[in-house]
């Protein structure tokens, strides 16, 4: 296989000088030398706390083909000199883009990136060679890293691009330049940083600035944004909007769905033709995800009957509702493993999966929720409001600051216990789960959330499986 970038091809990519050679077949690039690879180009970024620059030697000992740099440093091994390395990375991947012949997606939205993501990678990929972003890579330097990772032969690509303020999808999408644009839904996320939700939905509609001319604009017709969201869309020049969701006008609609455990089976018209379809990852919020994925998947022009089928293999990732066992004595409860973030869309999709799931004999429905963060003013409000959605809630478990506001309002009956920080209730809920429970933990990535499902799998290890 030709490496990810010939030397020349890197040097003019990133416009760098110095120099003569690299030390290896091009073949990755890496901004961390934690996670480098042999062989990877290492672009030594000043970050928040680390000057990449401390790192050279590191990624040289490592096996880095290059290290591109903007001053003198320690390490021994071809160094490419550029004014601004971050500046040399977006380079690059302008120089990735112009080379690609693939058909490219940029995901945006509130919510549901990275799921509809890694819905793309398997959908698009029961068609043709795909590249996708790594992780949540969606920010200044994520997105230029990733489609400077765009291998030259790929087929289709979809990158992640996110915002925590205006302005900062309009420069990573022009970089992208996509041929279809997928909004997830607009809703109160980072809201601390915005003025309303109409300014939130202004700054996703900024997807729109890159999109290829008559590229396609994928929407949510059940989203209260989508009037606006497809006149923007058209204003900026897209040539075809495919809408998604249980809105009897969807393009990709949702007629029924069965929720399982652990994934749902969905019927759906797409375009005009009833398809059933099995979504390896429970939700409803999922399936909502995977009709947008498969609006995608017919922008792009990668084939929908396949692209439906390869849906069955999907995965919840790390934190985002995985499931499991916890051996108790005397039998066994489950755990849906929420704990990588929460805002109030997210919090909601979570409480409604842990309404439809269904508890072993005697078992319980119980909810651990720490605190929402970035929500500003609206804090106290919006924590308050999921009181609406504990219907079918037998227990709650809470922790933080915020989540006093919910705590106040929730009936004594349904109480557990409330904490002021997760480390302060991680001994008593891991008391108080007994056989037959359904646990679901879910909080901000700041709420450290992830603790209690650690807490509760090292005190109840799973069962061994019998022979
Ligand atoms: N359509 C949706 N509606 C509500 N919640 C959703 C939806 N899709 C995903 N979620 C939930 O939101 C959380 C984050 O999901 P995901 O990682 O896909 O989002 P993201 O937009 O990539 O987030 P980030 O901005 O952190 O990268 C998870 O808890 C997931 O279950
Ligand atoms: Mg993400």
């Amino acid at each position: 296989m030709s490496p990810l970038w010939s030397f020349k091809a890197f040097m003019a990519g990133t416009g760098a000088e110095g120099a003569e050679s690299a030390a290896a077949p091009i073949n990755g690039i890496s901004i961390d030398t934690r996670s480098l690879q042999p062989g990877d180009a290492y672009f030594a970024i000043q970050g928040d706390v680390h000057d990449g620059h401390k790192f050279v030697p590191q990624a040289f000992e490592k096996g880095a083909s290059i290290a591109v740099v903007s001053k003198p440093c320690e390490g021994e091994g071809p160094k490419a000199l550029v004014p601004d390395v971050l500046a040399a990375m977006g380079s690059l991947a302008a120089a990735a883009r112009a080379r690609s012949k693939a058909r490219i997606a940029a995901v945006t939205g509130s919510v549901g990136k990275t799921s509809s993501k890694q819905a793309l990678q398997l959908a698009l990929g029961a068609s043709g060679q795909v590249h996708v972003s790594d992780k949540s890579y969606n920010n200044h330097w994520g997105v230029p890293l990733s489609l400077a990772r765009l291998p030259q032969e790929a087929e289709f690509a979809v990158f992640e691009i996110g915002m925590n303020h205006p302005g900062e999808i309009t420069p990573l999408v022009k970089l992208v330049r996509p041929h279809a644009a997928l909004i997830t839904i607009v809703a109160p996320v980072h809201i601390g940083f915005f003025k309303s939700l109409d300014e939130i939905a202004a700054a996703k509609a900024e997807i729109f600035d890159g999109l290829e001319p008559d590229g396609t604009a994928v929407l949510n017709r059940d989203n209260d944004y989508f009037d606006y969201l497809s006149a923007q869309a058209k204003a900026g020049g897209a040539g075809r909007i495919i809408s998604f969701g249980a809105h009897e006008a969807a393009d990709m609609r949702l007629n029924m769905l069965a929720q399982h455990d652990g994934y749902s089976c969905v019927s759906a018209r797409l375009l005009g033709e009833e398809t059933l379809y099995k979504l390896g990852a429970p939700g409803r919020h999922m399936v909502l995800n995977s009709l947008g994925v498969l609006g995608v998947v017919e922008a792009l022009g990668a084939d929908l009957a396949l692209a439906a089928l390869a849906l069955a293999g999907m995965q919840p990732e790390a934190g985002r509702g995985g499931r499991s066992i916890l051996g108790l004595r005397g039998g066994t409860a489950v755990l849906i493993d929420e704990s990588y973030n929460a805002n109030p869309a997210s919090m909601r999709a979570a409480l409604s999966l842990l309404a439809a799931a269904r508890p072993g004999a005697g078992g319980r429905r119980i909810a651990v929720l720490g605190d929402m963060l970035e929500l500003g003013d609206a804090a106290e409000r919006l924590h308050a409001e999921l009181a609406d959605e504990l219907g079918g809630i037998d227990k709650l478990f809470a922790c933080g600051p915020h989540m006093a506001a919910l705590w106040a309002k929730v009936p004594a009956g349904a109480r557990g216990i409330y904490a002021e920080n997760s480390s302060q209730l991680a001994d008593a809920l891991c008391e108080s789960v007994a056989s037959g429970d359904v646990v679901m933990i879910k909080g901000s990535l700041g709420s450290r959330m992830g603790l209690l499902a650690e807490a509760l799998k090292a005190r109840y290890p799973a069962p061994e499986p019998r022979q």
